[in-house]
């Protein structure tokens, strides 16, 4: 394939996937240092009842996966729909001071943010690469559901989802 076809199907991929609506998370660990760690994340998805287990796409350059993988447990926290303008200034602030701008605390030895629809914690259980990314299973190891509507992510911006019926 050219070069230019590759282009062209980059752009209509990019352009596909932006119509798939997501839920959002915060996924965080803490670091050997003690101190929390966190990226926004849509690339993730339950995996398995038995055991019941998830996985992640994580981007190699991202701040958050060398924490993740030292620490070997980490957190999906699913965020709600009234968290949209947090997850941005999340996004949007430098690693080490992002837990600065939001609630949270810390259980079972992970960094847990406040007033999420769920919280999932994991333990890493496989790792492998595929192009940028590391796809990392997690074994589910405790799940609290907060309930309420969780936020979405379509098209590069936050909304809730309206549900017919
Ligand atoms: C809505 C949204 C979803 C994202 N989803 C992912 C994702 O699934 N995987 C990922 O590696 N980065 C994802 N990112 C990017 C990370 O949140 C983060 O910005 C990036 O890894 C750079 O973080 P760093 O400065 O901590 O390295 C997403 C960003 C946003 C705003």
């Amino acid at each position: 394939m050219s070069g230019n076809m590759i282009a062209a199907l980059d752009g209509e991929f990019r352009a596909a996937m932006r119509l798939l609506a997501s839920g959002v998370a915060l996924v965080t660990t803490l670091d050997a240092a003690g101190a929390p760690c966190g990226i926004a994340m849509t690339a993730f998805m339950s995996l398995s009842m038995e055991p019941p287990s998830l996985l992640l796409a994580i981007n190699r350059t991202a701040s958050l996966l060398a924490p993740l993988e030292d620490n070997g447990r980490f957190a999906v926290n699913i965020l709600a729909a009234d968290q949209a303008a947090a997850c941005q200034t999340f996004v949007t602030t430098a690693p080490g001071q992002r837990f600065g701008t939001l609630d949270w605390w810390m259980e079972d030895g992970l960094p847990l943010v406040e007033s999420c629809v769920a919280t999932i914690l994991c333990r890493v259980e496989q790792t492998a690469d595929f192009g940028s990314h590391r796809v990392v299973t997690g074994v589910v190891e405790k799940v609290t559901v907060g309930g309420g509507e969780p936020l979405v992510y379509v098209d590069g911006r936050y909304g809730r989802v309206s549900v017919d019926g």
